[in-house]
């Protein structure tokens, strides 16, 4: 997929402007604050439609109440134009002037790599199950819709457990039994790919000792029901559900060590790349079609081997949106933001 055409209106600093792309690599350079991580941000949710939820309204430039984004893009099929309205905490996508909720946008169309993917590895649970079921949802309607789904019931769930409503707990552990069994068999799945991706990747980069990726979880497919069971005074003293997908977590280990606990921010930074790397190929896997690899911030915390192999990654994609104070030498296009103005220079 390529991105020939960005329009924003209202977006954050942005100016109200035109950006065009071409193929290959875009270097865009400039200082701090002035738009740079905004761009890259507008296109990964005027493709994809992700965006932390409690975000959205921020996106709207100071004393403006609604915000747009429209990208035209060439794909494999022809030309494709994806847009997003915001206003009072809402969006509105189209797909090619049809209106489309977000699992139905170009899910596969773009991965974003930031620094602060490293918060992957050394945050808390959340953030790994984050990283998993942004991912599986990507690739598979069936986990978006199932986790959907299995968090609302656990919400009631948990109000149950809080109100001591006894008699609710029947159906809602059949219901997250159900929905939480759905999402650790797609989990399952999906592991042993990130796994072999992401290790095969780490090798590549140049990061050292065996990257590994493993599952833990609360409970087993067999022994849910059980488990349940087992646990209810627990849960009822805790007023939550102690077992289940939503407490699971993603373990990622170095040279057999837990890296939350052992890694080095650098080693920890090639680590996510990892991951991102294994999304990139998941998801081209899935759609059969190359993702615009967004760079954030390209330098920080990574050395020049590391750097180079960032550089190869993205050489292998059709087109990479790269973002750096400093003008990156290998770029094929220089553009440099300016107070929120896009310029080309090169
Ligand atoms: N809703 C908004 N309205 C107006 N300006 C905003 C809005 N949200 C963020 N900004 C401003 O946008 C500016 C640019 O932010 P951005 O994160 O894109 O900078 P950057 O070029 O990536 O900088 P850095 O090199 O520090 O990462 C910031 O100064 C921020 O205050
Ligand atoms: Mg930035």
């Amino acid at each position: 997929m390529i991105l020939r055409l960005l329009t924003t209106l209202n977006y954050r600093n942005l100016r109200d402007q035109d950006m065009r792309f071409e193929d290959g690599i875009h270097s865009i350079s400039g200082l701090n604050g002035q738009g740079k991580t905004n761009v890259l941000e507008a296109i990964y949710l005027v493709l994809t439609g992700v965006v932390d939820a409690g975000r959205l309204q921020q996106l709207v430039r100071f004393e403006e109440t609604e915000a747009y984004v429209k990208a035209t893009l060439e794909r494999d099929e022809g030309h494709s134009i994806a847009e997003v309205g915001i206003g009072r905490g809402k969006r509105l996508m189209k797909l090619d002037g049809i209106r489309v909720k977000s699992a139905e946008l170009l899910r596969g169309g773009a991965v974003f790599i930031a620094p602060e993917d490293s918060e992957i590895v050394f945050g808390s649970p959340s953030g790994r199950r984050k990283f998993l079921d942004d991912l599986l949802s990507k690739i598979s309607a069936r986990y978006a819709q199932g986790l959907d789904l299995y968090q609302k019931n656990l919400a009631q769930r948990n109000a149950a457990l809080k109100n001591d409503e006894q008699w609710a707990l029947e159906v809602f552990d059949a219901k997250l039994t159900e929905l939480g069994t759905l999402l650790m068999d797609l989990r399952q799945r999906a592991i042993q790919k990130i796994q072999q991706y992401a290790s095969d990747a780490h090798t590549r980069i140049g990061g050292r000792g065996e990257l590994g990726i493993t599952l833990q979880e609360t409970t087993s497919i067999q022994g849910y029901a059980r488990d349940f069971l087992l646990r209810r005074s627990e849960e009822f003293a805790r007023q939550s559900t102690v077992i289940g997908p939503h407490r699971d977590d993603l373990v990622l280990t170095l040279r057999g060590q837990p890296a939350s606990d052992f890694a080095s921010r650098g080693e920890a930074r090639t680590i996510a790349l990892a991951l991102r790397y294994a999304e990139y190929e998941l998801l081209f896997e899935r759609y059969q079609e190359n993702p615009i690899l967004l760079i954030d911030d390209f330098s920080a915390e990574l050395d020049p081997e590391r750097r180079n192999a960032l550089i190869e990654l993205a050489k292998r994609s059709p087109q990479a949106l790269i973002t750096g104070t400093e003008p990156l030498p290998h770029a094929a296009h220089h553009y440099r933001m300016e107070g929120g103005h896009l310029e080309r220079i090169q």
